[in-house]
């Protein structure tokens, strides 16, 4: 028997109407980009593992357990991994070519696939996309303000309505470690409670707790949060005012969010502002998007010290949040011939449409003209070009509107034009 062979699992095939539908998301996004000034570069796949292992964090679950390692070539080869995320490769890139010297302030977008080798289940892929954005050079909490109402415009624009925003600050990198030791003290405490992993974690990085699935630890973790011993003491007061001063920006701005004390993201170089955009058609796995502050990654990654922000939107998980019905790739007419002797004629129509930016097709399976229709209804395409002897013969073709089920015969050299005209009416009623 000859072996097949399946997707491997985590990986997802686009179908042609999927692909319509990721293509026009990243043609909006592209659009709000260049509307807020940010750039889009293309980045590679490949990276060397340390861009991650210094930046996202050793003791994280995407550098711990989810990074996919590429076999070395030759000893010489650096570690190099498939990319699990886009920030800290930016930040490569930034520094690589030392564009903060070219300009004190950078915004960058990139649209690209991300591997994680996560455990699959629905919305959680092992390769999948990130829209996401980056600025380089300013701690203005405005800054973190556009990061996040470009993210809610971006959905808005794709027609994501049913979200909820959350928002926290982790304080700068003194307030963290505060917070992290307070963590650690009262946890301490219910050690044996956790899990292994969390065991561990609260000697090595006690703020990954906050991220574990297991309901026992993540319950433990809620109520730390949201104790009394917390209660923002670990804030400074300059954190603590911009915090306070970003909330109102967000009121002001109609924007609405839930204060989520508890939201901390599951990647280490998170400072100050952080937030996810969570969506209510999706099931556990809900976050469609999250992003925040970084202000010490570019110094921890050998560059000077230079603040960020930025955030990514994951594609799949809107696009499964997205009514499906949305998506359409039908042409707008078909051609169809009866006849062998007429299908060159055709072909050359099909052409002359095509080169005027006509959405169309022909039929490339000898169906009868009933099999021809029945397709063209079936893909949902509005007009139908029939070409017959008889008509042909008198220089004319005859248009069919599927939708509207009547028929005219127009002349051959007036197609063009009739068929423009007869799409843009329809686009005018839809
Ligand atoms: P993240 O939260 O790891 O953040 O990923 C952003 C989004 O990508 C998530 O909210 C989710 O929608 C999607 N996503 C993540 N993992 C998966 C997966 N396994 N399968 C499907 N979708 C997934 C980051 O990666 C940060 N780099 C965001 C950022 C940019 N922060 C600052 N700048």
């Amino acid at each position: 028997m000859i072996k097949t062979y399946k997707s491997i699992r985590g990986t997802y095939d686009f179908s042609p109407e999927e692909a319509c539908q990721f293509n026009k998301i990243a043609e909006k996004a592209r659009h709000i980009f260049a509307l807020y000034g940010y750039n889009e570069i293309i980045l590679p796949f490949l990276e060397e593992e340390g861009v991650f292992v210094r930046s996202v964090g050793e003791t994280t679950d995407i550098v711990e357990k989810q990074i996919f390692r590429i076999a070395k070539r030759n000893d010489s080869d650096s570690d190099i991994v498939l990319r699990p995320e886009g920030t800290a490769q930016v930040v490569r890139y930034y520094l690589e070519h030392a564009l903060y010297k070219q300009s004190d302030f950078n915004k960058f977008s990139y649209i690209g696939a991300m591997f994680r080798g996560e455990r699959p289940q629905k919305g959680r892929l092992r390769q999948f996309h990130h829209i996401g954005a980056e600025a380089m050079g300013s701690d203005s909490i405005f800054l973190d303000a556009e990061m996040i109402s470009l993210a809610l415009r971006l959905l808005d624009e794709i027609g994501i309505t049913e979200r909820k925003l959350n928002v926290n600050t982790l304080g700068c990198q003194v307030d963290k470690e505060k917070f992290m030791s307070l963590l650690k003290k009262d946890l301490s405490a219910r050690r044996n409670e956790l899990c292994p992993d969390c065991q561990r974690r609260l000697l090595k990085n006690p703020l990954r707790i906050l991220d574990c699935k297991q309901e026992n630890c993540k319950k433990i973790a809620i109520s730390f949060c949201l104790s009394e011993t917390t209660g923002k003491t670990y804030l400074c007061d300059d954190c603590n005012n911009k915090f306070q001063e970003l909330l109102k920006l967000l009121k002001s701005s109609n924007i609405d969010y839930v204060y989520n004390p508890c939201l901390v993201r599951g990647l280490d170089y998170y400072t100050n502002t952080v937030f996810e955009i969570t969506s209510t058609a999706l099931g556990s796995q809900d976050a469609i998007g999250a992003g925040g502050r970084y202000n010490n990654l570019i110094k921890n990654l050998g560059g000077p010290d230079i603040p960020a922000s930025g955030f990514a939107l994951g594609v799949e998980r809107v696009m499964l949040a997205l009514n499906k019905s949305q998506a359409q790739i039908s042409p707008d007419v078909f051609i169809a011939v009866i006849g062998e002797n007429l299908r060159d004629e055709g072909f050359k129509m099909l052409r002359d449409l095509r080169s005027a930016g006509v959405h169309c097709d022909m039929d490339y399976c000898a169906k009868s003209l009933r099999g021809q229709l029945r397709y063209a209804e079936k893909k949902d395409i509005n007009f139908v070009v029939i070409v017959a002897d008889e008509e042909y013969k008198q220089g004319l073709v005859i248009l069919k509107d599927m939708k509207a089920s009547t028929q005219d015969k127009v002349k051959k050299e007036d197609l063009i034009e009739v068929v423009r005209g007869a799409i843009a009416d329809g686009e005018g009623a839809a």
